[in-house]
């Protein structure tokens, strides 16, 4: 009989080696119940090894159960090994998933996570998660990193606390007091892995299975996936040109996922009173409002908006921030401002995740949040993003006019361009990528069937010539 034994691991004793290739060859099937194995004599001779060496693995066989001799007639594999072991076939066996599992799954399946191309257009609108590479210091981080690789003392390299880095909460706490009026103290803030992390905190630590979730429609998906795989009953609530209405809301619901600053995706800016009436809301219907706080650093008409958090005056509310969208986004660093009562919890449960957030990144971006460069990032880039923005309205307008209807130019890194209800946004989209042009759907930010078609455009990466040509090229296909 022909036969291969994997004698692809060399680690210890050559008769180990030999011991363990026959049982791969075993356990794979290769020799079945009741084959009988070589010859001592001749493995050695095929292997060019000692036959004391090929005793050695057989009788370690022979002790474990896997072949068994049969008087002088030689070895063979135990009758009774493949009864219970049978042959190894890839997909078999049954393995069921929990239904966070299967959610899982399924969503990786029917979402099409933001901005991922699998060959980069020339003219990318891409937004969703993209920081600002192009004007971040990479320099100065990579000093400031160096420097804590280098110098850490050894206590800061064990484990961490899982709420996060002390210097890091107090220099974001401080950060977001100014710039987003929020109220907080740094013993509320819990770093995290991304604001997703923060969604996924919000949903272990708040959720029973049944519970009813309010999301806007359309809708962040990492959220709403999010909230569906904890098993959540979801409520699509009404936006319109002012974001969500809370005058649709149900009369009870467990949270309220918002987007006040920029509606993800249709960009809308929610007005104070709705914003007051929001936590009126939640005061009567007994929710905690999940404030997911992505894009608040960029206003651009008007005052800024102080956020929810700051406005709630019963501690209803849960804040998310990240630095996807100011830095970049492999950062990975974010975090939740929880109401008081609810801190420990949120802690206990970081920790039961992933015990806490990289330490040495928390550190660098401590010392770089406090020591200015952070401020001085972010005037660079809403100055940029102020520059892009006036180019792509200019040129939507100069090259679309009225074909198209323009949401969300208020604030943030991206707009929605509302199409005629006649055109197919699959068809607009595959349009533009043959000229060049990458523009992103609405549609399936939708719980359901979208309400019209629309282009979602994010402007903070490219520059303003390609912007225009873009927009060009673009006004070519609509
Ligand atoms: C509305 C919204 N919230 C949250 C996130 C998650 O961002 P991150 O996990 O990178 O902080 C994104 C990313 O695209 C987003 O668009």
């Amino acid at each position: 009989m022909e036969f291969l034994i994997p004698l692809s691991d060399t680690e210890g004793p050559l008769f180990q080696q030999v011991y363990r290739g026959l049982r791969r060859a075993i356990l794979a099937g290769t020799f079945r119940a009741g084959n009988r194995l070589p010859s001592t004599r001749e493995l050695a001779q095929r292997l060019a090894i000692s036959r004391t060496v090929v005793l050695l693995a057989f009788d370690k066989l022979l002790a474990e159960g896997y072949v068994e001799g049969r008087g002088g007639s030689g070895t063979y594999v135990s009758a009774s090994l493949h009864a219970e072991r049978p042959i190894r076939k890839e997909g078999a066996a049954k393995l069921r998933l929990s239904r966070f599992g299967r959610a899982a799954a399924e969503a990786a399946g029917t979402v099409d996570f933001p901005g991922r191309r699998p060959t980069p257009l020339r003219y990318d609108f891409a937004y969703g998660g993209r920081g600002n590479v192009d004007t971040f210091p990479f320099e100065m981080w990579r000093r400031i990193l160096i420097r804590h690789v280098q110098k850490a003392p050894a206590r800061e390299l064990d484990y961490g606390a899982a709420a996060g880095s002390s210097a890091l909460r107090e220099a974001i706490a401080a950060h977001v007091r100014r710039s987003r009026a929020v109220a907080c103290e740094p013993e509320q803030l819990i770093v995290v892995n991304g604001s997703q992390q923060a969604l996924d905190l919000v949903a272990r630590v708040l959720l029973e299975c049944g519970d009813r979730v309010v999301i806007e429609d359309p809708q962040y998906q990492g959220a709403r996936e999010i909230f569906r795989a904890a098993g959540a009953r979801l409520f699509p609530a009404i936006v319109d040109d002012d974001g969500i209405d809370p005058d649709t809301l149900p009369q009870r619901a467990r949270i309220a996922f918002v987007t006040p600053s920029h509606q993800f995706p249709t960009g809308a800016i929610l007005p104070l009173s709705r914003r007051l009436a929001l936590l009126k809301w939640a005061r009567g219907a007994e929710a905690i409002v999940v404030e997911d706080d992505y894009d608040g650093e960029f206003r651009y008409v008007g005052q800024p908006l102080e956020s929810l958090q700051g406005l709630d005056s019963e501690g209803r509310v849960i804040y998310i921030g990240t630095f996807s969208r100011t830095m970049f986004s492999a950062l990975r660093i974010g975090y939740l401002i929880a109401p008081k009562p609810l801190v420990p919890a949120f802690a206990a449960a970081k920790w039961l995740c992933d015990r806490h957030t990289a330490m040495l990144e928390q550190e660098t971006l401590a010392e770089f949040i406090s020591s200015g460069m952070y401020e001085r990032h972010l005037r660079r880039v809403r100055r940029r993003n102020t520059t892009h923005r006036e180019a792509l309205l200019g040129a939507v307008k100069k090259y679309l006019g009225d074909r198209v209807q323009v949401s969300g130019e208020g604030a943030g890194t991206h707009v929605v361009l509302w199409l005629d209800r006649r055109q197919s946004e699959q068809a607009v989209i595959a349009r533009a990528a043959a000229t060049g042009v990458g523009v992103y759907g609405t549609a399936g930010y939708f719980m359901d069937r979208p309400s019209r078609p629309g282009l979602i455009l994010g402007y903070s990466r490219l520059n303003e010539r390609d912007i225009r040509e873009g927009i060009r090229r673009l006004s070519e296909v609509l």
